[in-house]
């Protein structure tokens, strides 16, 4: 089966380097055409520079990097340093990127993705949402050629930065109501969901041993833990039986200070698809196969 090809756009970030790596280690099974950048976890010039580095420490110098919207459409910027650290990715260790940042804005970048594209194409945004507002907002006739945007992002209940709101969506939620709003044919994987894959102590026991990847992933977990919200993005495009997801609608929360950011979800025979469950210990096992694959690097 040819490999499925993706556009990652993330704002990396200790979740977001591993669901990066694990993609970049699984070339016959997911194509990485360009990775994308956005303001969320660190301001974009560090999850641009992020991206840099994972590619460089992957061995995959053959992957674009494209740095994307610096600020949200509307709302003021808000960061999560304080769970990633002030870089990103604290404690990982991995050194400055010497791999070069492309010239092109990450929109326009998407945009040409897009328009040569020979088959729809998958989007996996594991980052706040303005860069894909942008794009459909810009290029609507280029929907068509979305074939599945899969968002990390939302929660059926609660939040994590505040009590109603998961990061993603707060950090941007007016891009995430135009994106959401149904027109493209989106999959979310919320929180609900992620929030529930913290993996055990041997598995960055294990990942010690993976190359220069592994060792950064084991240190950056060590230094403050962080559970596995992006990577299981990637796991949904690599290993889709694991996931059992059902249709929705999905309303955001954009003009109430006191619940900005957060997702309605409604309606089963909404247009979107949300993740309902993920066999998390087969997960976790194939996500240390991939990383696996590195042992051999330097
Ligand atoms: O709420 C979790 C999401 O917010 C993840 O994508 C994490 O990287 C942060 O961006
Ligand atoms: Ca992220």
């Amino acid at each position: 089966m040819e490999p499925l090809p993706v556009i990652f756009d993330c704002d990396p970030g200790k979740d977001d380097s591993l669901a990066l790596f694990v993609a970049l280690a699984l070339p016959h099974v997911i194509d990485v055409l360009g990775i994308t950048t956005v303001a969320g976890n660190v301001p974009v010039e560090h999850s641009s520079h992020n991206a840099r580095r994972i590619v460089e420490a992957a061995g995959r110098h053959d992957i674009p990097v494209y740095p994307g919207c610096a600020r949200p459409l509307l709302r003021h910027a808000v960061t999560a340093v304080d769970v990633h650290g002030t870089d990103g990715m604290g404690g990982s260790g991995l050194p400055d990127a010497e791999h070069p940042v492309e010239d092109f804005h990450a929109v326009e970048a998407l945009a040409g993705f897009l328009e040569e594209a020979s088959t729809p194409l998958t989007i996996a945004a594991i980052g706040p949402l303005t860069n894909i507002a942008l794009l459909i907002s810009l290029r609507p006739d280029l929907v068509p050629a979305i074939g599945q945007l899969v968002v990390m992002g939302g929660a059926r209940k609660g939040g994590n930065v505040t009590r109603n709101a998961e990061f993603n969506i707060f950090a941007d939620p007016h891009a995430a109501r135009i994106v959401l709003a149904g027109k493209v044919p989106a999959t979310i994987v919320p929180l609900d969901v992620t929030r529930r894959i913290l993996p055990p102590q041997e598995w960055f026991d294990a990942m010690e041993g993976y190359g220069e990847p592994g060792r950064a992933v084991a240190a950056m977990w060590r230094e403050s833990p962080v559970a596995l919200h992006d990577v299981t993005v990637t796991g949904l495009l690599a290993w889709p039986e694991l996931y059992s997801l059902e249709a929705c609608s999905v309303d955001v929360v954009w003009n109430d200070t006191g619940t900005l950011g957060r997702t309605v979800f409604s309606g089963e025979d909404g247009p979107l698809s949300v993740v309902k469950r993920v066999d998390q210990r087969r997960l976790a096992d194939r996500v240390v196969e991939a990383m696996e694959t590195y042992v051999a690097s330097p």
